[in-house]
């Protein structure tokens, strides 16, 4: 055999070998199906449609009918939130073996947890056409509008539970896109259709890109400042950032973008790190299980997923990705500043302190420029120490509607945190274990 066979021989042969494998030893365990998953259109004028999946919180103190609803949004742009369903947040998370495995930390314990795969051509929601996909933030609010709406719709336990809208890293852009929007359609809608407003209780965002011309400057001195680089490696860095900001003033924002992953590149190069969302960790995170997990046929079965043998589910999209490709460096500070100005939606900004990439120098940048009449008493409060168990879990501030958390040793893809809905405020179910819990 030639080389080209020998290696098609052996391809088939592992096909093969990983398909029955993968056939005989995945079960999926019916306490892990979803309460309820399936598509929720997002036009009246096509099959365009957002991909769910639902899990009804299993230990909550209050009736269902008053237990908070929290909606969960992944990043990228394009990234699918199968990642936190089965990765990160969810009632089960991937093994290696590509099992289930309850997960301790998962966020239905006292909430009703719903995964939407956005904007649409993510993950296993439908795009009918390429064009369809949104290129804006206001696009992808309108959408996820329509979805939330009719998800609501589907029971009426949903009808007037507080809703919670959180997700991470990109979704610091769609999170308060959604509230935003949420807040200029329940105006319109005051007098008119009470039954169609979305109950908005608070927005959560983890480690998130929300003004980007802001944080993309931070990268140089915060690796800097934590050893990573030298000084020379600063002076290259901050000359990569400035052209970025350069880009965006220009309103070049195909090449800001560019720009942007240029600095990140950078970093990653100089530093030679597995990963910039925890500068500790040795390998990468194994995201692309979910990948795996999700593209074999009983999986798909299990989840309702209604598409040919043939598509492959991918855990981001690069299609989608292209589509929001000059919407990466637009800002939606003034969404945040007009939700906190205008509304009594409480707003949670957390990041693990190890994430070099949207994490707590990025975070604070942005937030000590935004025009809100809270903000002087939000940068001088204090800054609490958070202790779970008698062990520091990282360090908390708050005014207001505002808090945020920085969680100690805890980075972006770990999130194994607890919101209690009264106080809009994290506990952890000890952070530092979970990380060995989770991933050993
Ligand atoms: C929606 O999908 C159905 C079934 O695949 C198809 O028959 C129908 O034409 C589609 N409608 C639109 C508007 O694309
Ligand atoms: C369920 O809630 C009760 C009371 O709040 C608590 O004692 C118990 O540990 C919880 N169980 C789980 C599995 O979270
Ligand atoms: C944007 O960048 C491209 C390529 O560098 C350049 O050709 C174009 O003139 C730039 N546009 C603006 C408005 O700066
Ligand atoms: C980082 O390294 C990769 C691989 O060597 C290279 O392709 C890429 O251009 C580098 N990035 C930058 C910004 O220099």
């Amino acid at each position: 055999m030639d080389k080209d066979s020998t290696t098609l021989f052996i391809n088939t042969l592992l096909f093969f070998l990983c398909f029955s494998f993968s056939h005989s030893s995945t079960s999926f365990p019916k306490q892990a199906l979803p309460t309820k998953s399936g598509y929720l259109p997002v036009t009246s004028t096509s099959n365009s449609s957002i991909f769910y999946t639902f899990y009804e919180a299993q230990n909550s103190s209050l009736s269902l009918s008053q237990t908070p609803l929290l909606i969960w949004l992944q990043g990228g742009p394009g990234c699918s939130s199968m990642i936190a369903n089965f990765y990160e947040l969810g009632p089960y998370r991937v093994t290696k073996s590509l099992t289930l495995q309850p997960n301790p930390g998962s966020w239905n314990r006292i909430f009703g947890l719903l995964f939407l795969d956005n904007p649409i051509g993510t993950g296993f929601s439908v795009a009918s056409t390429p064009q369809e996909i949104p290129t804006d933030q206001n696009g992808v609010a309108k959408h996820l509008f329509a979805a939330i709406t009719r998800f609501i719709q589907l029971d009426p336990v949903f009808k007037h539970r507080p809703i919670y809208i959180t997700g991470e890293s990109y979704a610091g852009k769609y999170v308060p896109a959604i509230g935003y929007y949420i807040l200029q359609k329940n105006a319109e809608l005051k007098e008119l259709k009470e039954s169609q407003r979305v109950n908005l209780a608070g927005l959560a965002i983890g480690d998130g890109l929300t003004d980007p011309v802001t944080q993309v400057v931070t990268h140089a001195a915060n690796a800097y400042y934590t050893g990573l680089i030298n000084e020379k490696q600063k002076n290259e860095m901050e000359k990569a950032q400035l052209e970025a900001v350069r880009l965006v003033e220009r309103g070049n924002w195909s090449e800001a973008t560019d720009a942007r992953n240029n600095v990140l590149s950078l970093l990653r190069n100089m530093t030679g790190l597995a990963t910039l969302y925890d500068y500790s960790r040795n390998v990468p995170y194994d995201d692309d299980l979910v990948e795996k997990l999700l593209n074999i046929a009983e999986v798909k079965k299990a989840l309702g997923v209604k598409v040919d043998e043939s598509f492959v589910y991918e855990i981001c999209s690069d299609l989608v990705g292209d589509v929001l490709h000059d919407d990466v460096m637009k800002s939606v500070k003034f969404m945040v500043e007009k939700l906190l100005k205008e509304s009594s939606t409480r707003l949670l900004l957390y990041q693990g302190q190890r994430d070099l990439r949207d994490g707590v120098v990025q975070v604070e940048a942005w937030v000590k420029t935004m025009k809100w009449e809270g903000i002087v008493e939000f940068l001088n409060g204090e800054r609490e120490i958070w202790k779970v168990n008698g062990d520091v879990a990282g360090y908390v501030q708050k005014w207001k509607t505002l808090t945020n958390v920085v969680v100690l040793g805890v980075c972006l893809m770990l999130v194994c945190l607890e919101l209690s809905v009264l106080m809009m405020f994290f506990c952890c179910r000890n952070c530092n274990k979970c990380g060995n819990a989770c991933f050993a």
